[in-house]
Order: structure tokens, then sequence, then C-alpha cells
């Protein structure tokens, strides 16, 4: 099955890594990005890219027509979404205008070609404060910072706009990706990083004098927060998975895309510290933060046959590799 999808958003670091992989799997490949935080760097050389806004209707509708034209989408995959925790407390009314207009944008341009299937990126932040140890599909969704309450807000309008439209959804909750593509050539590469993971690599490298645990009075058995961590390149398959589920299918669905398990934020540097000695203190707590979030992957594997390939050390490792080649370490 081969597939035209579009990509918004395919110029940044999960978009771009699934770029890659509809490429590897055949699918032809349309990207649009406004390269607010992507980078032309990341643009598959096989992909047809258009510079464009998604919170811009006709800039979109432009894109659809010259597209549409000559053959419809089969999918849309949407990861043109502000995404910083911390950043979306700070800016609210930036988050709901990015992340919420641009999704109904997208599905009212997707409505008006025609266009049936919508590949969403949602998170982990949906369910709060988790209530159970691992979190699985139904659990209760209370965001506990802006960042998740918009994504809630988009999924609850994805779902009311293909119900009412007769589209589909694929809508995956993901939990902390990290990590890069095995041949190294995209990766996360921004100036202002903010995850643990690469955070703890780059101190760990000498690019950071040291860093900053926010917070050890936690609920939890060392005081720090708990996360569940995947590879992007995982994500990346689950992507293909899912626009391929929707067209033969024909038929919605949301999972989780988390490993079951999760680690704490010491336990990272502990890893890290497997290959580098870490300089770290401990700070206060970052607002927005939830004790523990660790995802139930049952759905996806039952539904899609997804399973992560990559364990922790693999994703430290990459990230490793990725963050030598950038600052040419050996
Ligand atoms: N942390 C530190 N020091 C740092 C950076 C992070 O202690 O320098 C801690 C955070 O306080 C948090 C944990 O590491 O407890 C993980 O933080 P990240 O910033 O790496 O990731 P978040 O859990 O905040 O958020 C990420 C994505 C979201 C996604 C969420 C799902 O950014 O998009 O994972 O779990 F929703």
């Amino acid at each position: 099955m081969k597939l035209k999808v579009c990509v918004i958003g395919g110029a940044g670091y999960i978009g771009s890594h699934t770029v890659y992989e509809l490429i590897r799997d055949g699918h032809e490949v349309v990207i649009i990005d406004n390269l607010s935080t992507g980078s032309r760097d990341f643009i598959h050389k096989d992909a047809k890219f258009y510079f464009g806004d998604i919170t811009n209707k006709q800039e979109l509708k432009n894109i659809f027509n010259i597209e549409c034209s000559v053959k419809p989408f089969d999918v849309v995959m949407h990861f043109a979404a502000k995404l910083i925790v911390p950043e979306s407390v700070s800016i609210p009314l930036e988050y709901y205008y990015n992340n919420v207009e641009g999704v109904r944008i997208m599905l009212e341009v997707m409505k008006d070609f025609n266009i049936k299937n919508v590949v969403f990126s949602s998170t982990a932040a949906v369910y709060g404060e988790a209530i159970n140890p691992i979190c699985s599909e139904n659990d209760p969704t209370i965001p506990i910072n802006p960042y998740g309450e918009t994504k809630l807000a988009s999924e609850k309008l994805i779902k009311w706009v293909c119900q009412r439209y007769d589209m589909n959804y694929c809508i995956f909750r993901y939990f902390n990706v990290a990590g890069a593509i095995d041949t190294l050539e995209i990766g996360l590469n921004k100036d202002n990083l903010t995850h643990i993971i690469p955070i703890t690599v780059q101190t760990a490298l000498g690019i950071r004098d040291e860093m900053t645990i926010f917070g050890n009075d936690y609920d939890t058995p060392d005081g720090t927060c708990i996360r569940d961590y995947i590879h992007v390149s995982d994500l990346a398959d689950a992507h293909v998975l899912g626009a391929k589920y929707l067209v033969k299918n024909n038929k919605s669905l949301l999972v989780n895309l988390g490993s079951n398990k999760g680690y704490s934020v010491l336990e990272i540097i502990k890893e890290v510290e497997k290959f580098y000695p870490v300089n770290y203190k401990i700070g206060k707590r970052r607002a927005g933060d939830p004790a523990k979030l660790i995802a139930s992957n049952d759905k996806a594997k039952e539904i899609l046959g997804w399973l992560p390939k990559r364990n922790l050390e693999q994703i430290i490792k990459s990230d490793i590799e990725y963050r030598k080649k950038l600052n040419n370490l050996k």
C-alpha cells in the first residue's frame, strides 16, 4: 500500500523522523512546516516541502489546492504543536492559539478537500497526575498544565469533527521521546533544550557545566519524577502503522505509545553515568510537572502490532552519539 501523506510539522524533531520512516516504507510525502522550531536540514531530500503555517487557512488551502488537484492526500499527520510544558505555563495564550486553532484550521481544510484520515500527536500530559501506576487509554484525563489542556482540547475537537464528517483519526498519546535516527542524519537539535535526556547527555559531554534536578521531594521512591521514555524511531514506526491502519480499516483509534516502564530523573542520570560522569545539583520543582507518568502499550500492541524495539540504554546511547556528532566530539 503506497500512501500520499501530508506531514504538517515534518521539519521538526518527531515529524522529520516520521517522514524518514514513511519514505523508507515507500510512501509519498509532502511536508508543510513554518520552520519555527523545525529546520531545513531535517527535510528529507525525497519529500516535497512547502513553507506554510497551519494557523493561516489561506496558506494551507493553497497548498492543498496544488497537491490535491494532482492526487488527494490519503492521510494528514499533525506534528505542528508547541510542546514544552513549563513554556506552556508561562505563555498559555500562544499555546492555545497554535495548538488548538491550528488543529481547527487543519480540520476545516481537510473537510473542504474531503481528506478522510488524520494522525494526531497527543501526549501523556493529558492524564495529568496519573491515578494508576501505569496509564491506560481509558484513564481519566485531567491535565495539570496548559500544554496538556491544548492537546486534550484538540483530541476532542478531532473526535467531534471526525464523527460529523465521516473521517477517521489515529490519536497517539506519546510519553517522553528521545534519541536520534540510527544514521544520525537528524535528531533533537535546538538551541534551548529543555528535555531531561539531552540535557543530561550535554552535561555528561561537557557541553554544559552542570544540570539541575527539578525537585527531589515528589512522592516517588527516590523523590524525583518518573517518566516513560521512548526512542523517536520507534515512535516514527508507530505513525507509519497508524496511517496504514486508517486507510485499511476505515476506523478510528486512540492509543498510548510508551514502554510500560518508568525511570526517575535520578535513574536517567545514573544510566548516562554508565558512560560519563554527570555534574548535577538538586533544585526546586518546575511548574506543571506531574510526579509519575508511565504508559501501558498493550492497546498499541494489540491493534497495531507495535512495541518499542529500543530500551533506555539504547535511547541514551543514541542521544550520546548524535550529540557527539553535532559537537564534533570523539
Ligand atoms: N527535568 C529535570 N531537569 C532538567 C530537565 C528536566 O529535572 O534539566 C525533569 C523534569 O522536571 C521532569 C522530567 O525531568 O520531571 C522530564 O522532563 P522533560 O522536560 O524531559 O519532559 P516532560 O515530562 O516535561 O514532557 C515531555 C514532553 C511532553 C510530553 C511529556 C509526556 O515535553 O511533550 O513528556 O510525558 F507530553
